[in-house]
């Protein structure tokens, strides 16, 4: 690997990949530490928070919010301001590149008895807002969105009314945000429909202490509660580990093991369909709450084509470009369907992935809700353009290390969104 500019890097086919790296704090769990701290009784400590640029965009608001902040060792401490202390912002909060950062926010902000405006990069600025705004606006919430769809937008703080609501996205960024408005209702809210994306935030509100009841079909918050600060221990992020475990996968001679894992069954579906690709992958949970955590030891494997689909989509949504890149180098048809949610990440998910595959010489049938990959592909060495998105510019890195030739990775920076030593981590593996 060599670095020619800030922001292009050469990736060279490499095998043999070896090491127990450690993978940084898991995002939306770093994001929900944060948040639900601030508006905590007390102080809560965050251990093993993930020092990104997406993660610091949520602090860089809180603390525009009046949020204080305090370093102690690699720990942070959030000084929380319980639910009614938050104080009027100065300025625009300015969510980068970060849609849980605006969307989380957007519910929280809705409950306020002030104004603020909630701004973003430019992709972020492409993103589908009115999908949060909409149940909000049921309960009562005063949110005014650019061109009525998008960020810059304001939103008057005032008093909401609960809401029983179907949730016709598998998000969890819109559940976060109706269960956060939640807390400033004087009855209970009810969320049902597709409630089964990742619930790191039901898992930490009742870490929190706030009584919320969640089945398979049901989410139901109980009025009036307040948080009370408590301790959080953020595991390692599977959608980081995620490039090392397909590096580990289709390179040869290589055995990488994780530890410290985040392995919550809402985020696991990557690994579930690596294991009928035939991946070689064992997985232990030593801790379960409020999130399991455990360890994985993956190798060198044979793989096959799989089928992705339906509900399974939503507990890989992250990894699906990754997916694309493993199908390569599978045998037989890889299909991704129901998954048009790609096309509203941080790029267009399934247009950048086929581009970019078929820069590297790849076939790749695209769907308005996925793709299909017939594998094996050969891929060639070429210039990679992420578009700004953090988990292509990776997930072609991967890709990369078995290419014939070198590959240029365009924009590489866009790693520091969720994983700044994303680089690095790569070479220790090569040297493991
Ligand atoms: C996230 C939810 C997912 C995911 C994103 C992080 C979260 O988005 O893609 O990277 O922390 O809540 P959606 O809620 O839009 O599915």
């Amino acid at each position: 690997m060599a670095s020619e500019k800030m922001q292009r890097i050469t990736i060279q086919p490499t095998s043999g990949l070896r090491g127990s790296p450690i993978i940084p704090g898991d995002k939306s769990i770093s994001h929900r530490s944060l948040i639900f701290g601030a508006i905590a009784e007390g102080k809560t400590q965050i251990k093993g928070l993930l020092g990104s640029a997406d993660v610091q965009s949520t602090q860089y608001c809180l603390k525009t919010l009046g949020v204080n902040f305090e370093k102690q060792g690699d720990d942070l401490i959030v000084e929380g301001k319980g639910l009614h202390g938050l104080q009027t912002p100065t300025n625009s909060l300015d969510c980068g590149n970060s849609g849980t950062t605006i969307r989380l926010l957007m519910g929280l902000l809705s409950g306020q008895k002030f104004s603020s405006i909630l701004l973003g990069d430019s992709s972020l600025s492409k993103r589908p807002m009115k999908r949060v705004a909409a149940p909000l606006i049921k309960m009562g919430a005063q949110i005014n969105l650019s061109e009525n769809q998008y960020c810059p937008l304001e939103i008057k703080g005032t008093h909401l009314q609960a809401i029983d609501y179907e949730l016709p996205v598998a998000s969890a960024q819109i559940k976060s945000a109706i269960l956060l408005a939640s807390l400033y209702t004087k009855q209970k809210c009810t969320l049902t429909g597709k409630i089964n994306s990742r619930d790191h935030s039901e898992r930490l509100l009742k870490h929190f202490g706030v009584k919320i009841d969640c089945s398979a079909s049901q989410i139901e918050t109980q009025p009036q509660q307040k948080l009370t600060a408590k301790d959080v221990n953020v595991p390692s992020d599977l959608s980081s580990a995620a490039f090392w475990i397909a590096a580990a996968c289709i390179t040869e001679n290589s055995k990488i093991t994780l530890n410290n894992l985040s392995l919550n069954p809402t985020r696991t579906g990557f690994l579930s369909v690596l294991e009928r690709m035939g991946a070689h992958i064992t997985t232990s949970v030593t801790t379960d709450s409020p999130e399991p955590i455990g360890t994985l030891e993956v190798e060198t494997s044979c793989l096959k084509g799989t089928k992705i689909q339906g509900q399974e989509i939503p507990l890989l949504i992250d990894e699906i470009p990754l997916i694309a890149i493993l199908a390569c180098f599978a045998q037989g048809k890889t299909e991704v369907r129901d998954a048009k949610e790609l096309r509203v990440k941080e790029s267009d998910r399934i247009e950048v992935v086929a581009k970019n595959l078929r820069a590297m010489g790849a076939q790749i049938t695209t769907y308005e809700d996925g793709f299909m990959i017939d594998g094996p592909q050969n891929l060639n060495g070429a210039n990679i353009n992420p578009h700004h998105d953090h988990r292509i510019a990776m997930a072609f890195t991967i890709a990369a290390l078995r290419a014939k030739g070198e590959t240029h990775i365009l924009d590489a920076d866009c790693v520091n969104i969720s994983y700044p030593e994303f680089f690095n981590t790569l070479e220790s593996l090569k040297n493991g």
